[in-house]
């Protein structure tokens, strides 16, 4: 048996196959021309962010499993997979918490203008505080939480803890299952109208592709705080920038682009209501472990011990007949 790690992962991760004597082998050439080469004769995959295409997936004739370092998949062809029975795996208890952590930062961060107040200190300039614009609280504002699933879920938890008033729309999950944490089940339109922050944590679809564009820009409060650390493209970037840049909202939080990396002279950059970070709102030292360590039990699990398998993994169980 042999897996194919692409892309360095936490060693925590590497020490599970080594228990179970499995071989593997590291790769951080992501090239296809390279993965073709390599991966041809494994049995599994751990992959982060590199694509696996049908190219690369149609020349490894054992393979069983794919394991996402990670919860998004759409860098697999999962249409592929779900063709050839094979098995699409992810992290899903190692991010929530992280990914959560890095919104409540990013709130933090832009609301209470904590930027400008460095860069006040580190001038020399302490006495000129009463110079800096208005900063706000994150007391009794109303957030919106757009999709609520793992993530979206333990952020609401946090923003409870700091007495928001959490309003969630997500079309798959019942009333009932929203008012279960506390939160207030509202139509995203309704949302759109009175937020003061909205946070996206669904996936990239062609049905969320552009889901916040012009229109919407027109709809929400000017005082609005926008977060996005899903998919780059839920958001349509053209748009939030000439909506920030005219200052039709108040700030946005990015941790993921249309395009990553994003071209060096984006126009996003050059504004100094945003907050930008490089997809890397799940990678602390303690998710990175988890990640790991998780998506190669996925892999070991699934090929030699289904009964400690965590099937709520495996996203395209149903067509696999186990
Ligand atoms: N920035 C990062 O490093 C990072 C890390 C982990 C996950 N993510 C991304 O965060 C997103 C959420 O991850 P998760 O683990 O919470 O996923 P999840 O599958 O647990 O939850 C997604 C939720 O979105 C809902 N949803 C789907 N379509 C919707 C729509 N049109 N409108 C409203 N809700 C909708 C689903 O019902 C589900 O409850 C994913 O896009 C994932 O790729 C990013």
């Amino acid at each position: 048996m042999k897996i194919g790690v692409v892309g360095e992962i936490h060693p925590d991760g590497y020490e599970i196959f080594n228990k179970n004597n499995i071989e593997y082998f590291v790769t951080n050439d992501t090239k296809e021309e390279h993965l073709i080469k390599k991966l041809r004769d494994v049995d599994g995959i751990v992959v982060r962010t590199a694509e696996i295409n049908e190219s690369i997936l149609s020349q490894i004739k054992n393979l069983k499993i794919v394991a996402r370092h990670g919860v998004g998949y759409d860098n697999v062809d999962t249409e592929y997979l779900n063709n050839n029975k094979i098995a699409m795996a992810i992290t899903g208890k190692a991010n929530a918490t992280s990914v959560a952590e890095h919104v409540m930062t990013m709130m933090l961060c832009l609301t209470k203008n904590i930027f400008e107040s460095d860069k006040l200190v580190k001038l020399g300039k302490f006495q000129e505080k009463g110079n800096l614009p208005n900063y706000f609280e994150l007391n009794n504002k109303k957030i919106l939480i757009l999709g609520f699933g793992r993530i979206g879920k333990a952020l609401s938890k946090r923003c409870l803890g700091f007495e928001m008033e959490v309003y969630v729309h997500d079309p798959f999950l019942s009333d009932h299952e929203i008012k279960d944490f506390n939160c207030i089940p509202i139509h995203k339109e309704e949302g759109f109208k009175i937020a003061d922050y909205i946070s996206v944590h669904l996936p990239l679809n062609s049905e969320t592709k552009n889901l916040i564009s012009y229109d919407q820009f027109e709809i929400f409060k000017s005082n609005l705080i926008l977060i996005n650390t899903a998919r780059g493209g839920i958001i349509n970037e053209q748009a939030l920038y000439e909506a920030l840049k005219n200052n039709k909202i108040f700030g946005a939080g990015l941790d993921v682009f249309e395009k990553e990396p994003p071209i060096y002279n984006h126009k996003l950059f050059t504004l100094d209501n945003t907050l930008l970070t490089p997809h890397n709102a799940a990678l602390t030292l303690e998710c990175r472990k988890r990640m790991s360590v998780e998506s190669c039990e996925n892999v070991v699990n699934f090929l030699n011990d289904s009964e400690s398998l965590n099937k709520s993994n495996v996203i395209n169980l149903n067509i696999l007949n186990i």
